[in-house]
């Protein structure tokens, strides 16, 4: 296949030669232009392809082919550049008239998405540290305020180890990790391939961060920061892929500014130092103001899954990044992409050709449940659209999230800081702005006790079935709880969520009795076994990686009781796939006499702590919790033939989820 540029020029350099050759007298030397034109013609007709062959080929994964300059001092000067153009101004332009904003803004973890990497953003430690993988190993160091690394060449050919040095330039995000970009080439960022996890200050191999079977499949990283990463994760990206070979990106500004949620600013900027107080026809766009929709869309434009219109518009944004402004409609320049009909067909239009796309039920299954609910965090505004309260009510994410810190707020930066949301909106103040409270804030609705977790509208209405960054997030589509709909699709439900010692079909027992829903066909082990057993180890990796999370997440701990919780998180320890084990870790670190249990994020074959965590609960606890349920007897006896055979029907299908 020919790309129209390809055949354009082809077209042109014939026209040219037919043009050319009709002037020429002698039929020799007609024939020679005719052949030297044909040859220049297919010459730069193959240099053309050639240079658009990356494009062409892989679709979104641009592949530069490049070379670092010999001296690694050189490539401090290769990264990114922020450069004001298109009516950008940059933050610090607008601080002298909004620094209350700005002081919000700028403790927001929107603010630090994007680094350069100088000893205030780097939070990985590199003090003369060696770490080392599966046969890889780094040496991060400092030298002054700078950081390096010296490790194999991620993008060395395989088998050989290249050692190479480079300079860390850049940093994405400050909140739950921290990911390291190094300059290779052209302003190309190659990606550091270990991560550093905030919370247990720990470095772990990029593929390990994910919820993703363990394969030693290595993907090269380098180059996805300038065609992917920082469309959502800085302010005026533009990847500036010259020629389709070389990158000269660009940004307005690192992290996300100001202007990436109001617009471009000179223009107001100008106005208001002109006239100050009522200024008519200020571009400058206050979200707050704009109709839920277009609200919903300033967010949307990076908390969502979306994609260009069609390939040229895939293509323009290769070099001048996306179209979108606040205020506009998103759909002018993206769509949204759900998981039905209408987003299955825009896929295939924009893939259409390229192999590594044509797979798109497995593209769906990486980020949305069967259901077409999403089931990744960081895309909200997908749930958004499919809730009655958006589409019918007009609540957008202002309605819940706050993104400045109001100077009256009485909670601390820290509080606020952690979702950026409203005073109130962890409760129930939200939803009672549109929803009764006569009929809804009542034991009648809820049956559980008003100051109970369970009742708030948002623990059965917003449960945390959605994952990304290593945890549990709250669902953004807002649904009730239905076992019939849930089970279908293997999403664990609200309430056995917080009941996890009751088994499924109590559920769906109690959404009878209340609520007069019809119950689901269930298998044996679902009416007798507790959901938390039934998931730990018979789910599949996406039902073990939410049951670690619930079983450390304190209204579930309150409502199904500590006591026999260990014995299934000793279990999640011994997981084949790396997230669920941490998430077992942090839940079990968190109840007492298990605090201070050995960890490594890599199993290795001599770790033991799944027996010491199971030995300490069976001499602490075991005799404090019995049931049929959870597979405990009278005296903390495990019923191991139940326990095994679970194990054994343990849903194998690989479960790879894509953030
Ligand atoms: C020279 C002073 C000045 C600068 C610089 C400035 N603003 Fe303003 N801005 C104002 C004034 C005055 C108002 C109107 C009064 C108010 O709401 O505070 C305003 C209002 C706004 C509003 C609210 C608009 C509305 O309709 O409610 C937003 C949002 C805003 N500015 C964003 C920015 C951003 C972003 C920048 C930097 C790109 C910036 N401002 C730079 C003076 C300035
Ligand atoms: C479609 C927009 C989008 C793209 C593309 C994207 N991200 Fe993100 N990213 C987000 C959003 C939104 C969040 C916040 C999610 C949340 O808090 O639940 C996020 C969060 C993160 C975080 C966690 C930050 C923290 O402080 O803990 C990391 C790390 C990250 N992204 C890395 C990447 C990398 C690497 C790429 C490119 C391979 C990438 N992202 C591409 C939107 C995007
Ligand atoms: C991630 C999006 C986002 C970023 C980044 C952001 N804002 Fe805002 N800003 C908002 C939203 C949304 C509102 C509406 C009120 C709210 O949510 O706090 C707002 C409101 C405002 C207002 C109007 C306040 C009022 O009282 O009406 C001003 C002024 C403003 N922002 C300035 C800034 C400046 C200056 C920066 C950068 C230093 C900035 N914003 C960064 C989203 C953002
Ligand atoms: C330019 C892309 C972009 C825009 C626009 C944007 N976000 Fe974000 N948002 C991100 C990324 C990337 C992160 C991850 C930052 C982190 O946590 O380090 C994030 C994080 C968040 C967080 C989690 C903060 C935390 O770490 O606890 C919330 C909440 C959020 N965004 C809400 C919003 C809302 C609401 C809007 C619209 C007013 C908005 N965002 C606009 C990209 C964006
Ligand atoms: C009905 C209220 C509500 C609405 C509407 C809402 N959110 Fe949230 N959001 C929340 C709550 C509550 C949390 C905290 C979840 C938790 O504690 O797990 C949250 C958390 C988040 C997070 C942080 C997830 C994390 O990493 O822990 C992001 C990002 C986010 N919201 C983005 C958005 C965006 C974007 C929109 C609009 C498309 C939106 N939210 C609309 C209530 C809301
Ligand atoms: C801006 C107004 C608004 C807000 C805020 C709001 N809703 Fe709604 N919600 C509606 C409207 C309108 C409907 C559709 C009509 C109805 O059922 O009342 C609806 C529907 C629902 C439904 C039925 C969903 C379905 O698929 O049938 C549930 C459940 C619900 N809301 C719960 C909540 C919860 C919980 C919150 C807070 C987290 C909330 N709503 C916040 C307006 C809102
Ligand atoms: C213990 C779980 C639980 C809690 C807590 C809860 N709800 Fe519900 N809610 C349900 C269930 C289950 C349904 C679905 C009933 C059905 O099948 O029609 C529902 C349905 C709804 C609906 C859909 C319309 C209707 O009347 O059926 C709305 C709106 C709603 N709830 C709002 C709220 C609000 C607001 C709160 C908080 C004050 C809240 N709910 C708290 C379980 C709960
Ligand atoms: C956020 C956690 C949470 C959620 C979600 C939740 N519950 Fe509860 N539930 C509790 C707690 C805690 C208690 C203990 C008594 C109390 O606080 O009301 C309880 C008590 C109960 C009881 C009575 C005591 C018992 O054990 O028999 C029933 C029945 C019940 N819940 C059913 C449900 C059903 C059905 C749902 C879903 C519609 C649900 N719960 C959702 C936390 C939750």
């Amino acid at each position: 296949m020919f790309a129209e540029s390809t055949l354009l020029i082809g077209l042109l350099v014939c026209g040219l030669g037919l043009l050319l050759a009709t002037r020429v007298r002698s039929p020799a030397r007609r024939w020679s232009v005719l052949a030297l034109l044909g040859v220049i013609g297919s010459a730069t007709a193959w240099v053309v392809a050639l240079y658009e062959r990356p494009l062409r080929d892989t679709g979104l994964d641009v592949v530069v082919q490049g070379k670092s300059p010999a001296d690694p001092l050189q490539l401090l000067k290769e990264r990114p550049l922020e450069v004001l153009s298109d009516g950008y101004v940059a933050s610090h332009t607008c601080r002298e008239c909004h620094p209350s904003e700005h002081a919000s803004w700028s403790a927001s973890y929107h603010r630090s998405m994007t680094q350069v990497a100088t000893p205030s953003a780097v939070i990985g430690d590199f003090q003369d540290r060696h770490v080392s993988y599966g046969g890889a190993s780094y040496f991060l160091h400092r030298r002054g305020d700078q950081f390096w690394v010296e490790m194999d060449d991620p993008d060395g050919p395989e088998g050989a180890t290249q050692r190479i040095e480079r300079p860390i330039v850049m940093t994405t995000g400050s909140h739950h990790m921290q990911v390291y970009w190094y300059s290779s080439y052209s302003r190309v960022m190659g990606q550091l391939p270990i991560f550093y996890l905030r919370q247990e200050q720990m470095w772990v191999p990029r593929d390990a961060a994910f919820l993703r079977p363990v394969d030693d499949q290595h993907v090269s990283e380098t180059g996805r920061w300038n065609v992917k990463c920082m469309f959502c994760h800085t302010t005026h990206p533009m990847p500036r892929f010259v020629n389709g070979a070389t990158m000269d990106t660009r940004v307005a500004e690192f992290g996300i500014a100001c202007e990436a949620c109001h617009g471009p600013g000179a223009a107001h900027v100008r106005l208001r130092r002109a006239n100050g107080g009522s200024v008519a026809n200020d571009p400058i766009v206050n979200p707050a103001e704009l109709p839920a929709a277009l609200a919903s869309q300033v967010c949307g434009q990076c908390h969502s899954v979306n994609f260009p219109l069609d390939r040229s518009g895939l293509r323009d944004e290769m070099n001048d990044g996306p179209r979108f402004r606040p205020g506009q409609p998103l759909a002018k320049n993206r769509v949204v992409v759900q998981r039905d009909g209408a987003g299955e067909a825009h896929l295939k239009k924009l893939f259409a050709g390229l192999p590594a796309y044509e797979d798109l039920s497995s593209h769906f299954d990486t980020q949305f449940w069967e259901d077409g609910m999403i089931r990744v965090s960081g895309r909200e505004y997908n749930g958004l659209l499919k809730s009655r309260c958006h589409v019918e009510g007009g609540m957008s994410c202002l309605s819940c999230h706050a993104l400045h810190r109001s100077d009256s707020d009485t909670r601390s930066v820290d509080e606020w800081r952690d979702d950026q949301l409203k005073p109130g909106m962890r409760a129930d103040q939200g939803c009672l702005e549109c929803h009764e409270r006569q009929r809804y804030a009542t034991t009648t609705h809820t049956f559980h006790d008003l100051q109970s977790a369970g009742s708030r509208c948002n623990n059965c209405h917003m449960p945390h079935t959605t994952y990304a960054l290593l945890k549990a997030i709250r669902s953004h589509q807002i649904s009730s709880p239905n076992v019939s709909r849930d089970d279908a699709v293997g999403r664990p439900n609200a309430c056995n969520l917080c009941h996890l010692d009751k088994p499924v079909s109590w559920t769906a027992d109690h959404l009878q009795r209340r609520y007069g829903q019809t119950p689901p066909q269930l298998d044996e082990y679902q009416q007798q076994i507790a959901a938390g057993v039934d998931w730990a180890l018979r789910g599949d990796a996406g039902q073990r990686a939410l049951v670690a999370w619930h079983m450390g997440w304190t209204p579930a701990v309150a409502a199904s009781g500590s006591e026999w919780l260990p014995l299934y998180l000793s279990a999640l320890l011994e997981d084949s796939y790396n997230a669920v084990r941490l998430l077992a870790y942090r839940s079990l670190s968190r109840q007492a006499g298990f605090r201070d249990l050995p960890f490594q994020y890599i199993r290795e074959a001599e770790d033991r702590s799944p027996q010491i965590a199971r030995q300490r609960w069976q001499q602490t606890m075991a005799k404090q919790r019995s049931g049929t349920a959870i597979l405990i007897e009278e005296g903390g006896v495990v019923r191991e033939s139940v326990f095994q055979q679970l194990l054994k029907q343990r849903d194998q299908r690989p479960v790879q989820l894509a953030e």
